[in-house]
């Protein structure tokens, strides 16, 4: 296929990302026919699994106008993916336009996308940069510039710790950032779970292995340990729609049958 003008060169096409896949479920233009099979394959198996991924990008919403009631100017959004309606950017300057935003994601779309939608905004870059490599983040020019880590500062995780196997150290990456931020920081997670799944969700995990990052889902405890050091806040690690709900609609019929838990820490 011939490369679109909003693809950098040197990805590959024949390959489907999980920044595609998901910008594809949450009603996005930047995902490839090979990304919007891979989709509908893992729909075939799991078919909750687009109103999972919307409850995801709520939360967000919910989750950053929180933090920034909270006080919070600062943030830092790793596996931020492509931006759609309602970036943390957005949410948080209509609130508070002085809000800093540093994005970090893997993907080179997802980069050169955010890039293109943040020209022009001298309070928000993005940073193509592994979760799982931490001080390389930090010590990234950037960040150095936006974010000032002696100030609270809000690090978001949402739905990209399952991407991360357990022998690249997950948690040894979120402590590292922890023991950095300010107290008073935050940290919020969202993370995949077959929790409460159909056994299917199984096979739609295999077919996230045909992209560079495959999904691992983790339990309820083992995601709890990610904010071991923090002070988990009301209402705890839960199903997506039930994270601090603003009305009846964010909830839906089945909460439960979220594929996915997310959380939201203060470092005290
Ligand atoms: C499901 S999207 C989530 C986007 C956004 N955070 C949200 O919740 O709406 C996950 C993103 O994590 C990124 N990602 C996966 N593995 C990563 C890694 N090791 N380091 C940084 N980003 C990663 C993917 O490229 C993708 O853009």
């Amino acid at each position: 296929m011939t490369r679109p003008s909003w693809a950098p060169e040197g990805i590959d096409l024949d390959r489907p990302s999980a920044s595609r896949v998901y910008d594809f479920f949450v009603g996005g233009m930047h995902n490839f026919e090979i990304d919007r099979t891979l989709a509908r394959q893992i729909e075939a198996f799991t078919p909750n699994v687009a109103e999972t991924m919307r409850a995801n990008r709520d939360l967000l919403r919910r989750c950053v106008r929180f933090l920034v009631d909270a006080g919070i100017h600062q943030f830092l959004d790793i596996g931020s993916g492509i931006p759609t309606v309602g970036n943390v950017h957005e949410v948080a300057q209509a609130v508070n336009p002085s809000a800093r935003v540093v994005y970090v994601d893997i993907d080179p779309v997802a980069v050169a996308h955010s890039r293109a939608i943040l020209d022009g905004n001298p309070a928000a870059t993005v940073v193509h940069a592994d979760i799982c490599s931490p001080d390389a983040i930090l010590s990234d020019p950037e960040v150095a510039r936006l974010l000032d880590f002696d100030q609270p500062v809000a690090v978001l995780m949402l739905g990209v710790l399952h991407f991360v196997p357990d022998d690249a150290d997950p948690a040894g990456c979120v402590a590292r950032l922890r023991d950095v931020v300010a107290p008073g920081s935050y940290l919020a997670i969202t993370h995949a779970t077959a929790d409460g799944q159909p056994d299917e969700v199984l096979e739609a995990q295999k077919l996230s292995g045909r992209t560079s990052t495959e999904i691992v889902l983790r339990g309820k405890p083992e995601i709890a340990e990610f904010f071991h050091g923090w002070t988990l806040l009301d209402p705890g690690l839960v199903h997506l729609p039930l994270w601090r709900p603003e009305n009846p609609s964010d909830i839906g019929e089945h909460p439960e049958r979220s594929g996915a838990y997310g959380g939201v820490a203060r470092k005290d």
